[in-house]
């Protein structure tokens, strides 16, 4: 504990995307005043950090065990490379501070919990009674997915999931959003006042595709005006491993008593920062249009159940109603012709807020032991 009596609090990766998603959110709910931080860097230690609580101060070295170790709380946004070069070792030299990371690296390891505490708080608070000092911010996709239907799942009442996911350019960081914007570019100026013929211009695209300029070293393809529907490497049997996290993560999530089948197939979309994911939800029990909403709007305050009808659903279940807010939308429920105990939905989310940096700024307030904070924070 510091001089001050407060806990202290390294950042590590606060300059990326998730990180200034991060802190951000951490200054819009004065989360700051509960803590001394202390900001770390990767690449130049010594310089100056951000200014919080109007102070300025220099950042430490990521990479010194010594000044990590003065630490109670790490707060880790600098991605799985980082993780994997300095946890280990920080662990190994007897440092047993609580380790809140973004990366994927540790996700499945036993001592490990992952944390979405709106749907898995009885875990969480189970695994730190039990001593873990590792806690993990999910999948994005398993977030978002479980953000809508985890008050289903929780109930024991899904017999399996099978999903399409609709992911935005942020899950591939922010280069590809950047990318993604200028391949627009690249397109909108091609054809500015240009007389151009609908039903030749995805031609012309094409050509415009195979150009030497077009810019799509990062994301290696063109995502504008297509779709991706590849994520990350191979695991097994032609599954991705993007599409393998939702089962093996979001049962580790939930901590049921027998696991629930999920898979489905990970597609990259041209928006910027909202992932979604079509759900066919088979439940064990046939359960009304009604029981069904009930159930899941009493799981947690942030979820919007879109009526399914077109006009609401063009107008909220879409990235851009759903971008930058931390309200989950869910909709397109209704029992498919597959049969009663079939379910429709589809579920949009904000990637960078439930997706990442949400549920790491809450796992740290619960171990801060200020879970009140949590609740009636919920803003339109
Ligand atoms: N892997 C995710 C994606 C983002 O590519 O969209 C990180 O959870």
């Amino acid at each position: 504990m510091a001089k001050n009596g407060l806990r202290k609090v390294g950042f590590v990766g606060w300059r990326g995307m998730v990180g200034r998603v991060l802190l951000t959110r951490m200054e819009e709910e004065k989360d700051f005043a509960l803590i001394e931080p202390h900001f770390f860097s990767t690449s130049a230690p010594g310089s100056k950090g951000p200014v919080v609580k109007n102070n300025q101060t220099n950042l430490k070295d990521a990479f010194s065990l010594a000044e990590l170790k003065e630490m109670e709380m790490i707060v880790a946004t600098q991605g799985g490379d980082y993780t994997k070069k300095i946890f280990s070792a920080l662990r190994s030299s007897g440092w047993d501070g609580y380790w809140i990371d973004a990366a994927s690296t540790l996700r499945l390891h036993e001592d490990a919990c992952i944390v979405l505490d709106p749907i898995n708080r009885k875990v969480i608070d189970e695994e730190v009674k039990n001593g873990c000092r590792n806690f993990i911010g999910g999948n994005c996709t398993v977030s978002v997915m479980l953000m809508g239907i985890g008050g289903l799942m929780n109930e024991g009442l899904v017999e399996w999931v099978s999903f399409m996911s609709y992911q935005a350019a942020s899950g591939a960081g922010a280069k590809a959003m950047e990318e993604l914007i200028q391949q627009m570019n690249y397109l909108a100026n091609h054809f500015q006042g240009v007389n151009f013929d609908s039903l030749n211009a995805d031609q012309e695209m094409e050509e415009l595709f195979g150009r030497n300029d077009f810019p799509q070293k990062t994301i290696g393809q063109p995502l504008v005006n297509s779709l991706l529907p590849w994520i990350d490497t191979e695991v097994q049997k032609g599954q991705s491993r993007e599409e393998s996290k939702s089962f093996s993560e979001a049962n580790k999530i939930l901590n049921l008593a027998s696991p629930v089948p999920i898979d489905g197939t990970c597609v990259r979309v041209p928006t910027l920062r909202c992932h979604s994911k079509g759900l066919t939800i088979k439940l064990k029990e046939k359960l009304s249009l009604e029981e069904i909403e009930s159930l899941l709007l009493s799981s947690h305050p942030w979820l919007k159940i879109i009526p399914n009808n077109r006009k609401a659903t063009l107008e909220n279940l879409t990235p851009s109603a759903v971008s930058r807010t931390l309200n989950i939308h869910l909709g397109r429920l209704r029992k498919t012709n597959l049969g009663e105990e079939y379910l429709n939905a589809f579920v949009v989310g904000d990637q960078l807020l439930w997706g990442a940096a949400e549920p790491l700024r809450r796992a740290l307030l619960i171990l801060l032991g200020e879970s009140e904070r949590l609740i009636h924070e919920r803003k339109e």
